[in-house]
């Protein structure tokens, strides 16, 4: 079997539970480093990942990697890969840069540069150039330039595998998708225990909640930048997508999302109606203070706010101090999860936590803090 390299990105925390998900997906040779994690497999295991992966923000396939300490060596490594093996006649491509530590420090210029060196190749040798379509490419290249070594990957997905497809409405600090689904794997919620997110906000965690209860693959909903490769193998595909429907099963118990302001719901209720998973969820409106529980035991997850605004008048201190107040009285036998960039305010709810995991929420660091109220 022909074995491919893979590198699947996540948010930095979830290193581990990304490797977990892979190994679930029967895929061997796992290894978790610091924002992502390496596999090998064919390139099935490739569209598998795509298709199946709740915690990847991207699959990429690294097609090289070279010495890269100035403008020149960027170009010729990039010019020296067999860009008409990627790329044919109609083909579009775009290519985005990361640049750390390294002489080269414009993220944008080595992407310009290393578009260059594709388009120039392919016009000496083949004649044709390919058009650049930033949005929609066919071909998405990424270059990774890390301490004067660049690796230069394609990307199996295009869009961030977080767009599921079911999120259009934007509130004020919604999770991403690919994080919401982390703290869900993280709390260790197997779907047979009742769920709620008091504070729902857009729905995210009740939708990725659903996602999880019903088994649907999250990428069920969306296309990927792979199906317009050459070489790409239609029946595979379709033969991964019938498996995925086929293990689709109805949610065990009940989930919920709740929120006190309307237009959160409305946001919510809107998304939900793009992921046939979610029909189930519970919308309610209520403040949380005044939620009524399900019988226990179940799971909390939330993410309360935890912004600049609500700092100055103390009123995400009382906030705190009232979520605390009402996990107590009203939540016993379940299991509570926060997620908190404010661990000051977090100090407020005044229960001991038996957990607490780093975790960065795009470039804030945060902490999922675990209560067990029994
Ligand atoms: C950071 S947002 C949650 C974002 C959500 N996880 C998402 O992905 O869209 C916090 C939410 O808590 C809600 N909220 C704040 N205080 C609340 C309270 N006392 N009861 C219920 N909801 C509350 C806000 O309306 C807001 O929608």
């Amino acid at each position: 079997m022909n074995r491919i390299d893979y590198f699947a990105t996540t948010a930095r925390g979830l290193e581990e539970i990304l490797a977990g998900e892979l190994q679930a997906l029967g895929v061997v040779e796992v290894r978790p480093v610091p924002g992502g994690v390496h596999f090998r497999g064919d390139r099935t295991d490739g569209y598998r990942a795509c298709l199946w992966l709740r915690t990847a923000n991207r699959v990429l396939q690294p097609v090289a990697t070279f010495a890269c300490a100035s403008a020149d060596q960027l170009y010729e490594g990039v010019r020296n890969c067999p860009w008409e093996g990627f790329l044919t006649p109609g083909m579009t491509l775009a290519l985005d840069a990361s640049v750390r530590d390294s002489a080269l420090t414009h993220s944008r210029f080595a992407a310009l540069k290393g578009k260059d060196a594709i388009v120039d190749r392919l016009r000496d040798l083949r004649g044709w150039r390919p058009d650049i379509d930033p949005a929609a490419p066919d071909l998405p290249v990424n270059l990774h330039i890390h301490k004067n070594r660049c690796t230069v990957s394609l990307d199996l997905a295009g869009d961030g595998l977080h767009r599921r497809g079911y999120r259009l409405e934007r509130t004020v600090a919604p999770l991403r998708e690919t994080l919401a689904a982390g703290l869900l794997l993280l709390s260790g919620w197997d779907g047979t225990t009742p769920f709620v997110d008091p504070m729902c906000g857009s729905g995210t965690l009740p939708i990725e909640a659903a996602l999880i209860a019903t088994r649907t693959a999250p990428g069920l909903g969306r296309g990927f930048a792979f199906q317009k490769w050459p070489g790409f193998d239609a029946g595979g595909w379709q033969a991964l997508r019938d498996e995925a429907h086929r293990l689709r099963r109805p949610a065990a118990a009940p989930i919920i999302g709740a929120d006190r302001d309307p237009r959160a719901l409305a946001a919510a209720r809107d998304n939900a109606a793009r992921q046939p998973a979610a029909g189930g969820i519970r919308w309610e409106r209520s403040d949380f203070a005044r939620f009524e529980p399900p019988a226990g035991p179940g799971t909390l997850l939330c993410n309360p706010p935890y912004g600049e605004r609500l700092k100055d008048d103390g009123a995400l201190e009382l906030l705190y101090r009232s979520i605390g107040d009402t996990l107590k009285q009203r939540w016993t036998g379940w299991t509570a999860w926060l997620l908190t960039g404010n661990l000051e305010a977090a100090k407020r709810i005044g229960l001991k936590a038996t957990r607490r995991v780093p975790l960065w929420n795009g470039p804030l660091e945060c902490r999922l803090l675990k209560y067990e109220l029994y």
